[in-house]
């Protein structure tokens, strides 16, 4: 199914507004979490948790949700498709595991919200939940960061899979095709790095905080 350019540009326009919207909104999280942890007035820190849970159910949530859907119609409605060129598949994973992230934190940051609306919370009290809000927070921002320098930049070209579709003749996926650079297995790397970051982060998650 090919879209009209018309509700393609809707789409893109509705993609990128979802997707750096998503950006935004977990890098306002950060400043709150930070604030959550290091500031000295028990009213921020107060402020900053609620702030933290409201942003997280009406705007990222909601956010994450329109980018991957946005995102897989636009995979399956153009000639990109959703497996043919690796900048499409690795953000496809990257989303995916973003989406697994938040998820997976929204309950430990229902419960600091739910005992900052009942009191003041002490500068000592959670400091190993608190701080993995804020890791949790810059890794998600440095995966959103990497995704959109890779949907700007479009590297690595077709996968096996587009090759093959691109040899059965698909005409579009020629066009698309740029030349290999050598800085790509880096990016690859730095990639990995965030991958494993992010684990460790969670897994460490597991170990300080617990939830
Ligand atoms: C946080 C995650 C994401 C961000 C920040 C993001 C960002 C963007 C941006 C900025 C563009 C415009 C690129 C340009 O016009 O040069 C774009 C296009 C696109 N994105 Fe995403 N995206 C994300 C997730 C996804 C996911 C999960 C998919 C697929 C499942 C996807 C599929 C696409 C496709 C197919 C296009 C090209 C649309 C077209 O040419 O009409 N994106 N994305």
């Amino acid at each position: 199914m090919t879209m009209t350019p018309r509700l393609r540009k809707f789409l893109l326009t509705a993609h990128v507004s979802f997707s750096v919207g998503w950006l935004g909104a977990v890098a306002v999280f950060l400043a709150h979490a930070l604030a959550g942890l290091t500031s000295e007035s028990p009213e921020i820190v107060r402020a900053a948790y609620l702030a933290m849970s409201l942003s997280v159910w009406l705007v990222i949530v909601p956010s994450n949700v329109g980018t991957l859907v946005t995102g897989l119609v636009q995979s399956l409605g153009t000639s990109w498709g959703l497996f043919k060129h690796y900048w499409v598949l690795v953000k496809f994973l990257l989303t995916i595991a973003g989406t697994i992230l938040l998820f997976v934190h929204t309950q430990p940051i229902d419960y600091l919200a739910g005992i900052a609306s009942e009191r003041f919370i002490s500068n000592s009290e959670m400091l190993g939940l608190r701080f993995q809000l804020v890791a949790d927070a810059v890794a998600a921002f440095l995966l959103l960061v990497a995704t959109t320098a890779i949907s700007v930049y479009k590297p690595w070209g077709l996968t096996g899979y587009g090759l093959r579709k691109q040899r059965e003749g698909q005409s579009e996926v020629i066009l698309s095709r740029p030349p290999r650079k050598s800085w790509e297995p880096y990016v690859l790397i730095a990639l990995g790095i965030l991958v494993v970051l992010f684990v460790v982060v969670h897994l460490l998650g597991g170990g300080l905080g617990g939830h």
